[in-house]
């Protein structure tokens, strides 16, 4: 396991960015307590429907607000009030921003001193997707989205979880400029690759035949910031998309998670759509399962013996670099990487390739 430092990736240990930290529906049960960023947090949603996120550890006696599903006010379903929490122990009240705003046994003004830390979340696509910024500034920029989602035509998503995985993201996110992968893990060599830095967007646009599916496959992806991919993939004329996304748990142990979105025949849709989505789902997963593979037996490559018909992986950690810097300093990185990258001697997309990519928002 490698670390943020080994990697020289500093000034900070975590990236700044968004980054899925649940599930939408893993809040249906209540309140749940989440560790990120070698942070716990404490996760739920209020009853107006809005998700809030707070630092885990009431300021009373340092009790875990979300981790009790015990205490009689968890129990008998009492802990939510409005959109804020009731502490199990003894009951102090945390409103979203994270101020104490009642303690059930005190009279006069609560402490402002106890306030905890409240971050910016959004359920999108899904998901509970956080603004995490180790200098704490609001986000720069929107968490990623697709309008599919919103199309009655698509089959909304359930994410599959692929738990934590004993690796820094850095060795995922070099997936991006990775030509040469895509035969030997995928089955599906390259026959166009380029990649694209767009200050906190990187693009990556490939295609070939795909020898499991028999067809050819064009694709467009990009990660919106360092946490969340997405794909756009044309198999013999079936579009699909693909959600990748890893959020650190500590420093070089990352979570993942998965999910693909299909066009159903029907609305509403039938069982069959339902399912056949599914199988689409499946067969990305068993895609991504071979990347996910190998990077749970590798060795970390703190450096990369890049040749001249890799793609850009040194310039892609460059990309990378700037979430693990200053706001401020973030367009050291970005304007040296900003721009389009090809492979010397290497086919590039060419122009019918674009047809991929109208109406996405990059
Ligand atoms: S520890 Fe939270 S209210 Fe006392
Ligand atoms: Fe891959």
């Amino acid at each position: 396991m490698a670390l943020a430092a080994d990697y020289k990736l500093g000034p900070h240990t975590f990236p700044r960015g968004w980054f899925i930290v649940a599930e939408a529906n893993e809040l249906d049960a209540g309140p749940k307590a989440v560790r990120f960023f070698g942070n716990d947090f404490a996760l739920y949603r209020g009853e107006s429907g809005r998700v809030v996120m707070l630092d885990a550890y009431c300021a009373h006696m340092g009790t875990h607000i979300a981790a009790s599903k015990s205490a009689e006010i968890v129990a008998t379903d009492k802990q939510i009030e409005g959109d804020s929490i009731r502490c199990p122990y003894h009951g102090w009240r945390y409103a979203p921003d994270g101020q104490v705003d009642d303690i059930p046994y005190h009279d006069g003004p609560c402490p402002k001193s106890a306030a905890i830390k409240s971050y910016e979340v959004r359920e999108v696509m899904g998901c509970i997707m956080m603004w995490h910024d180790p200098e704490g500034n609001l986000p720069s920029y929107d968490p990623p989205f697709l309008t599919e989602w919103d199309d009655p035509a698509w089959v909304r998503w359930e994410l599959d979880h692929l738990g934590t995985i004993d690796i820094h993201p850095q060795e995922i996110l070099d997936n991006m400029a990775d030509c040469a992968h895509l035969g030997p893990t995928h089955g599906a060599p390259c026959e166009y690759f380029e990649n694209e830095f767009r200050n906190h967007v990187v693009i990556q646009r490939q295609g070939g035949f795909h020898h499991t599916y028999g067809c050819y496959l064009s694709s467009i992806t990009w990660y919106t910031g360092p946490g969340i991919l997405l794909s756009k993939q044309d198999f013999g004329g079936a579009i699909t998309y693909e959600l990748i996304a890893n959020t650190p748990v500590e420093d070089g142990v990352t979570r993942v998670w998965h999910a693909a979105l299909a066009k159903a025949q029907n609305i509403p849709h039938s069982a069959e759509d339902i399912a056949a989505a599914k199988e689409v789902q499946a067969g990305a997963l068993h895609a991504f399962s071979a990347d996910f593979d190998v990077w749970k037996h590798k060795r970390p490559a703190i450096r990369i013996m890049q040749l001249k018909a890799d793609g850009p992986f040194n310039l892609n950690r460059k990309w990378y670099k700037q979430f693990y810097d200053t706001l401020d300093n973030s367009t050291i990185y970005t304007d040296e990487s900003n721009g389009i990258h090809q492979i010397p001697n290497f086919p590039a997309p060419s122009k019918d390739a674009q047809y991929l990519e109208e109406g996405l928002k990059l």
